[in-house]
């Protein structure tokens, strides 16, 4: 008795466990099976549990039923999180037409996984059912399957970062209905953009970026009134920017960037009154700004930079009192700033460099307290001085290259936070004062092509954060130690990049400079044209990160280290107009990344030592006693 109750309730368990109310149509089974061997490798066992011997519905990770057996759901992508957990991993192998069988598939997630390769099988034109695609950053090849016209139930369409290429087929978009999401950027798809686009009427997310798309952007995009997000950047794009885009009122972000885009800013872009953001640099846009811009009532980051607009900036712009960051540069904009530009009360980037905008800069802009980086370089603005307001703003960013600059550097620098300060290319003189010292927190310091006359302050050792210095075409003299031998703060505060070239510095180069803390990460070090003295340094050869040394037009005397060779990086030595003499060494003129090497014009002799890159005789002429390649042989009598 006892043993047969038993043996009953075992059975019923059992056979509950073997026949699940959801058990997996065999069709369905069998497409799953098919696509797991067509995946060659799978590190992280994404589909261990894909075994044939168990019930795909209840048992398979990944795999969701409805209450008929049907696959559903199949969601495998390469990266999986969890609570708290992120899991990042890949599949190798290509995707089986037999997922084309799985009838009543409505989610199929198969993306990030890296290496999955091939073409989209037309069967998966077959999924009517499906609502959610996801096949992104993968490498899969080929065309969009002209079957997709079939998908009519797709709301998100995802197959960005594979290399799939040819045209979208017109006829794709006809019947997608529900479609609210599509990103097909990264690929290399090319043609135009068809005019079926129109028919998207439910699309929120557009993302055709970084793609090879020629042809205009189709008069239809105005029909996609709940377009939130369109990125159409980085292709081959050209005509103008159509009308139609202005009736786009739920357009938040908009980047058109990087494509050949002509004609003017249409004025209906007024209607745009949910955008956001707005990219549209790197274009060929011309004529006007028009006046509706100042309409965008919730813009925050306008960028238009290297386009060919010209005209005066609309007065209209200080309305966006939301903007955040406006970047004009490199355009043809004329005229002054206008005056309203003081009331962008939110602004934080101002770049209107690279014009030919003239006239003083108008007070009202010392109102803009939140602005931390502002750009006039290189514009005929012929300031003589820099006025006295911008002492009262809290600037990290000042740059104010060739804008006419006269006189010498205004004391109130002393107390800024500057981070950032080019004023190079003006007419400024006088000497560098010892107060630079107290300009703590500059890391970029650009004064060249100026006229300062002075030698380098002691308190300049004061400047614990520079990383990158330009003083070349000036008069500076004295010796260059209180530059080399600077403080840091680890781990900030090392060079990137010395550039004093073209004064009248003097005296020895410190021979221990490769030791210096604040040398040791430098990447260009160019002190060509002084009168500096003295032996090429031994300790350069600790200078691991080097790539551009640049001695050329000093005093210097002595060998060529033949140390220098360790330093690897090394991909530029010039050191012509010395009084170098000795042998070039082998190793220096073999470093493996060395391209540019002249040593003209130095006292030089020996043989050239054989060397693997090519370079030209001037590089060694005027050295009486050098010869072989690429000079004439020596004579070895
Ligand atoms: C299918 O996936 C979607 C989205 O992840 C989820 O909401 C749904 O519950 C899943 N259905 C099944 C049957 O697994
Ligand atoms: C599933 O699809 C494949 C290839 O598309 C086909 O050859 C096969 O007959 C189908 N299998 C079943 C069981 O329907
Ligand atoms: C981009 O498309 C043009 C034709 O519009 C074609 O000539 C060119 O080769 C394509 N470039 C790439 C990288 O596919
Ligand atoms: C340097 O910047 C910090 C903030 O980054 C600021 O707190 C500090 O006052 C600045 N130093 C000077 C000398 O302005
Ligand atoms: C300093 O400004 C000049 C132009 O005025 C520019 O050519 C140079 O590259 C700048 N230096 C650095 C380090 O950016
Ligand atoms: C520079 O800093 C020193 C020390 O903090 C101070 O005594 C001096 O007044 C400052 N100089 C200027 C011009 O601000």
């Amino acid at each position: 008795m006892d043993f047969s109750l038993h043996f009953f309730i075992l059975f019923l368990f059992s056979s509950f466990h073997l026949r699940p109310s959801t058990s997996c149509h065999p069709t369905d089974k069998q497409a799953l099976l098919h696509f797991k061997t067509k995946i060659t490798s799978d590190p992280s066992q994404l589909l261990l549990s894909w075994n044939s011997a168990t019930d795909c519905c209840s048992s398979w990770d990944g795999v969701g039923c409805d209450s008929s057996g049907r696959v559903t759901n199949l969601t495998r992508p390469g990266i999986v999180s969890g609570t708290d957990f992120i899991a990042d991993t890949f599949m190798s192998g290509s995707l089986s037409p037999f997922l084309g069988n799985l009838s009543s598939l409505q989610f199929l997630d198969l993306s990030n996984l890296k290496h999955i390769k091939g073409r989209i099988p037309l069967e998966f034109g077959k999924l009517s059912r499906l609502t959610h695609l996801f096949l992104y950053s993968n490498q899969l090849v080929g065309p969009i399957p002209t079957s997709f016209r079939c998908l009519f139930r797709l709301e998100k369409l995802y197959l960005g970062n594979n290399l799939l290429s040819g045209i979208i087929p017109p006829s794709i978009f006809t019947h997608f209905k529900c479609l609210t999401e599509l990103g097909l950027s990264g690929n290399k798809l090319s043609g135009s953009i068809p005019n079926t686009i129109g028919k998207l009427i439910q699309v929120k997310n557009l993302d055709l970026h970084a793609n090879n798309f020629s042809g205009s952007i189709p008069k239809s995009i105005g029909n996609l009134k709940s377009l939130r997000y369109l990125d159409l950047s980085e292709n081959e794009i050209t005509g103008s920017i159509p009308n139609s885009i202005g009736e786009l009122s739920e357009l938040v972000l908009l980047y058109l960037n990087q494509n050949k885009i002509i004609g003017s800013i249409p004025s209906s872009i007024a209607g745009l009154s949910s955008l956001i953001f707005c990219r549209l640099s790197e274009n060929q846009l011309s004529g006007r700004l028009p006046a509706s811009i100042g309409k965008l009532e919730k813009i925050q980051r306008l960028i238009l930079e290297n386009n060919k607009l010209t005209g005066k900036l609309p007065s209209s712009i200080g309305r966006l009192t939301t903007l955040t960051d406006l970047f004009f540069s490199n355009n043809l904009f004329t005229g002054k700033i206008p005056k309203t530009f003081g009331s962008l009360e939110n602004l934080q980037t101002l770049d209107l460099s690279r014009n030919l905008l003239s006239g003083a800069i108008p007070h009202q802009l010392s109102k803009l307290q939140r602005l931390q980086s502002l750009d006039f370089s290189f514009n005929p603005l012929g300031l003589r001085s820099i006025p006295n307001w911008f002492a009262k703003m809290k600037l990290f960013k000042l740059l104010l290259a060739k804008t006419g600059i006269e006189g010498q550097l205004p004391k109130w620098l002393s107390s800024s936070s500057i981070s950032v300060l080019d004023f190079s290319s003006n007419r400024l003189t006088g000497p560098l004062p010892h107060w630079i010292g107290n300009m703590t927190n500059l890391s970029f310091l650009n004064l060249s092509n100026n006229g300062f006359h002075s030698s380098i302050p002691a308190e300049f050792k004061n400047l614990l954060l520079l990383m990158d210095l330009d003083l070349h075409s000036n008069h500076f003299t004295g010796c260059l130690d209180n530059i080399f031998s600077k403080g840091v703060v680890d781990p900030l505060g090392h060079y990137n990049s010395i550039d004093v070239s073209g004064n009248h510095f003097s005296g020895c180069v410190d021979q221990d400079i490769g030791n210096r803390a604040a040398m040791s990460s430098i990447k260009s070090l160019v002190l060509s044209n002084n009168k500096l003295e003295g032996h090429i340094p031994k300790s350069l050869s600790e200078l691991s990160e080097l790539q551009v040394l640049e001695l050329a037009e000093n005093r210097l005397s002595g060998e060529i280290p033949a140390e220098m060779g360790d330093a690897a990086e090394l991909t530029t030595i010039l050191l012509s107009k010395n009084r170098l003499c000795g042998a070039i060494p082998i190793q220096v003129l073999n470093l493996q990344k060395l391209w540019k090497f002249d040593v003209s014009e130095n006292r030089l002799c020996g043989e050239i030592p054989p060397h693997k890159a090519h370079f030209p005789v001037s590089a060694f002429k005027h050295n009486r006693g050098l010869c072989g390649t690429p000079l004439p042989p020596c004579n070895h009598s």
